[in-house]
């Protein structure tokens, strides 16, 4: 190759470098570059396809670099021409370093064009750009080890993340346990005051029938000792009389025990044969007089409406027995609101029906409150949501109901009414 081939090579390539580099004017590109130059940037995304591309591509690298030193160090590392002399590949290591703010970055890249001798000059036909960094030598080629240990970093932190999780899920578990059996304590707590004042009942009969009985054996020993026999008899009979209605409402104070310790026992999942009407009369006594128990003020019109065909039906009667509950302590509370809200002419009522229909047998809770707003109308069932102040309830009520009634392969049903009042039907499959 003579002289001045080379030494245009040399320049041209000096050029291309400066271009690249330092500061030499975009537009002149084209007069050292192939109309169709090829090359690629560093970046993945930095393909050059033309001349204008190319120009692109330095405007952007060269208004990034506004403000910082640079300084560059080239050295050449390879050089091959194709056989006839017209094409060469050359290859340049180029260590840039840039300075901004007391910051130092360096970058090692290396440089690979193809040039091409027609028409008495050198263009440049490719050129490559590429990073000597990120890669761990020889063995990591494609930075595979690098990768691997990303993969390990990312295998460990879900590890720590699941370990977490489990942790909290387990606490939460914990907690919500620990809330259900408040919950379950608190609905105890309001039977408990029924309860009393049901046994009160049975026990003022048991008493007074006792002392009445004990002043009638003391009148039956005075006619005795008259001599009066006939009236001492007749003193007798009543004692005996007064006896049966002791027993009796003795009786009537063990069944109401019993059922205290029915409620508190923890359920026991069995299924029995239960009389849906006395069960829920019972609850909705036993709700009302442990509200009246804790507040004296209150009260409401019970109405029942008893459907006689009902018969009995097979059911954890416990667990209905607090379903019904749940929805009768919710309906006092909404009417007592009301009324303590001062609405004239306002009187509380709660209402509880029971019906067959077809196949399934429905209980019904209604009462006039107030109604449920649409914006929390479907969240009521979900445990925990309460608009109760706090301390006054758990949110729990309506969702340990919902998930006894499907247990029981049965249905829990709100219908409501803006100021008007709501209507909780539990459906339930005779089958
Ligand atoms: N009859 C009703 N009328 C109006 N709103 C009701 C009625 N029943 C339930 N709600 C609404 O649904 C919410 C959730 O009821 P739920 O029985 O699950 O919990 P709670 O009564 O707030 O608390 P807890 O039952 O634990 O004492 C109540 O806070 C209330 O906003
Ligand atoms: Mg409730």
């Amino acid at each position: 190759m003579n002289a001045e081939k080379k030494q245009l090579l040399d320049r041209t390539y000096t050029i291309f470098k400066q271009l690249c580099f330092y500061d030499y004017p975009i537009d002149r590109s084209k007069e050292y570059l192939i109309e169709k130059i090829m090359g690629y940037g560093t970046h993945v995304d930095e393909k050059i396809f033309g001349i204008q591309s190319f120009n692109d591509l330095l405007q952007l690298q060269r208004d990034q670099s506004v403000g910082l030193e640079m300084s560059v160090k080239e050295r050449p590392v390879f050089e091959s021409f194709m056989a006839n002399g017209d094409a060469v590949v050359l290859v340049d290591e180029i260590l840039i370093s840039m300075k901004t703010e007391g910051n130092e970055m360096s970058i090692n890249c290396r440089l690979t064009t193809v040039m091409e001798f027609t028409d008495e000059q050198w263009k440049v036909v490719h050129f490559h750009g590429s990073l000597a960094t990120g890669n761990e030598g020889d063995m990591d080629t494609w930075s595979v080890n690098e990768l691997k240990e990303r993969n390990k970093e990312l295998e460990r932190k879900v590890a720590e993340r699941t370990e977490e999780l489990r942790i909290s899920f387990e606490n939460l578990k914990a907690a919500q346990a620990q809330l259900i059996q408040s919950e379950k304590m608190a609905s105890l707590g309001e039977l408990t005051a029924g309860i009393a004042h049901e046994i009160q009942n049975p026990l003022n009969f048991v008493n007074n029938f006792a002392e009445v009985s004990h002043e009638l054996i003391d009148e039956m020993n005075e006619e005795l000792d008259k001599g009066e026999l006939e009236e001492a008899k007749a003193i007798g009979l009543d004692v005996k009389q007064n006896l049966e209605k002791i027993n009796h409402h003795g009786k009537r104070a063990d069944a109401i025990v019993k059922g205290m310790l029915q409620h508190s026992r923890t359920s026991t999942g069995q299924k029995e044969p239960t009389d849906i009407n006395a069960l829920a009369d019972e609850y909705l006594r036993l709700a009302y007089h442990g509200l009246r128990a804790k507040d004296k003020s209150f009260n409401a019109t019970l109405n029942t409406e008893f459907d006689e065909q009902i018969g009995e039906i097979n059911l954890v009667s416990q667990d209905i027995g607090r379903v019904i509950l749940n929805l009768i302590t919710n309906a006092f509370y909404v009417v007592d609101e009301k009324k303590k809200s001062g609405i004239e002419n306002y009187e509380p009522l709660v209402a509880v029906r029971t019906k067959k229909n077809g196949k399934n047998i429905e209980i019904e809770v209604s009462d006039n409150g107030n109604g449920i707003p649409e914006r929390v109308l479907d969240k009521i069932f979900q445990p925990f949501f309460t608009t109760k102040p706090t301390g006054q309830g758990t949110g729990l009520g309506l969702s340990l109901s919902y998930d006894i009634v499907k247990m029981h392969k049965g249905d829990l049903k709100v219908k409501t009414e803006k100021g008007k009042g709501t209507t909780f039907t539990i459906k339930l499959p005779l089958d």
